[in-house]
């Protein structure tokens, strides 16, 4: 007898199975069409809302691009290669065209769902190996700056390893001393970031990534944001630190088709610096038990969607490097002016030394919440954040540039407001004095 019981949960992704029931009998296309529309209308429009990481909008040409590719094929399956020849094209191509932008001249890699899981298989590659090259460790420990992504956190916690938290310096750059100091003989992975996600700030990969080599463990840069910025970047002549294979001891890095890459969701890439090093990726079932050795996965998933896998090919195909390096030049220009902007108003300053469109601004004397429920008031989505202080978070494409002026004004005002005891935050909410 089947239990009655449904899948209850306290947990926040998890939703209760008593509330909605299958229909008996389908609804009408023409019904399916309007509830999606409706559902819809409660969404946030991303684009002049400056939403920090919802969209990354690149052109209307480039979302085309992104959705004609998708829905070709909307319902291919990157896990069966034999069976989408397609596929292994397009995986094949994106990850050499991802190696060439990273200067890794036997670098490999594969397509994974995004950033997160990028990291976890940068997690498990290098736990792989640590146990491969150092079999006397029984508890690995991975070294990493507190700025670096939750998903290292996460990976921590599925793969077993002992996550080492290194704090910023008063210019919140990693303290290089500091990180020195916490690998211990356990470390079997270093992690740093290009940039990180709240500061932009490239960590001083090349000071850190040769102390991985010099031990013989992994080094592995998050490049999810900047893996297709900074190439381009550097490339106008901007100041990059050096963060990709051409530092001695970087192993392995994510970088992130559908964000900067201006792909399709559901798509990041993985690359390893050579084939012997993404080994320790894979994973095979087969053996004498099971001779048939089809689910031979590179990453967390089994089936993997080809629709987000020939977005990414398309996008990067029809943007080629001149496109990126223009979408690039267009977003850093307005980009500074944006900084100067925020600077400019008295009380407020951008957090760091970002390289590039992701960064913070607080306040070392104004409430930086009054001011966001300020910009809320005036209709602008904000992303608040709490580290390294409380703060305000940005991550810009080119296509945010028409709103930079009027959210200035805003900005501006409701500082004013703020600074003169008009607008006081309680508990969260403006209020108006
Ligand atoms: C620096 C950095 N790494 C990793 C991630 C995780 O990416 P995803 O949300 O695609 O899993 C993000 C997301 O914003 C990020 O900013």
């Amino acid at each position: 007898m089947c239990s009655e019981a449904g899948a209850q949960g306290d947990d926040v992704n998890a939703t209760s199975t008593q509330d909605v029931r299958l229909p008996q009998q389908g609804l009408s296309r023409e019904t399916i069409r309007e509830e999606l529309r409706r559902a819809a209308r409660g969404d946030l429009e991303p684009v002049p809302a400056m939403a920090a990481g919802v969209q990354y909008p690149a052109g209307d040409d480039v979302l085309e691009v992104a959705s004609d590719a998708y829905l070709s094929f909307f319902s291919t399956n990157g896990l069966l290669p034999s069976i989408f020849p397609s596929l292994a094209r397009f995986e094949h191509d994106v990850i050499s065209m991802t190696a060439g932008i990273l200067h890794g001249d036997r670098a490999v890699g594969s397509i994974t769902s995004g950033g997160s899981e990028s990291i976890l298989m940068g997690v498990k590659s290098a736990r792989d190996r640590g146990r491969e090259l150092h079999p006397d460790v029984s508890e690995p420990e991975m070294v990493l700056p507190e700025s670096a992504h939750p998903a290292f956190w996460k990976a921590a916690h599925y793969f077993g390893l002992k996550p080492v938290r290194v704090p910023l310096g008063e210019d919140l750059q990693v303290d290089v001393d500091a990180y020195r100091r916490a690998m211990t003989r356990n470390a079997v992975l270093l992690v740093g970031s290009a940039p990180s996600l709240t500061l932009g700030m490239v960590d001083p990969i090349e000071e850190l990534a040769p102390l991985a080599e010099e031990r013989a463990i992994s080094f592995h840069v998050d490049a999810c944001v900047g893996g297709y910025f900074l190439p381009f970047a550097e490339q106008l002549g901007y100041p990059v630190p050096c963060f990709d294979f051409r530092v001695p001891g970087v192993t392995t890095i994510s970088a992130d088709l559908h964000k900067f890459g201006y792909a399709a969701k559901g798509a990041s890439t993985i690359i390893s610096r050579d084939p012997d090093i993404f080994r320790h990726q894979v994973f095979r079932f087969g053996g004498p038990e099971r001779p048939d050795d089809w689910y031979v996965t590179p990453s967390m998933t089994g089936t993997r969607p080809g629709g987000a896998i020939a977005a990414a090919w398309a996008v990067l195909m029809y943007l080629g490097n001149d496109g990126y390096v223009r979408l690039v030049d267009r977003t850093m220009r307005y980009l500074h002016r944006f900084w100067d902007g925020i600077n400019a108003i008295p009380g407020l300053e951008v957090m760091g030394r970002p390289h590039m469109s992701v960064f913070g601004f607080t306040s070392t004397r104004l409430d930086i919440f009054a001011i966001a429920d300020g910009l809320e008031a005036r209709g602008w989505h904000v992303f608040r954040d709490s580290y390294p202080v409380p703060a305000i978070r940005f991550m810009q494409s080119p296509g945010h540039e028409p709103y930079v002026d009027r959210y200035l004004a805003d900005l501006a005002e409701v500082a004013r407001l703020v600074d003169r005891g008009e607008l006081v935050s309680e508990g969260g909410r403006a209020t108006y004095t």
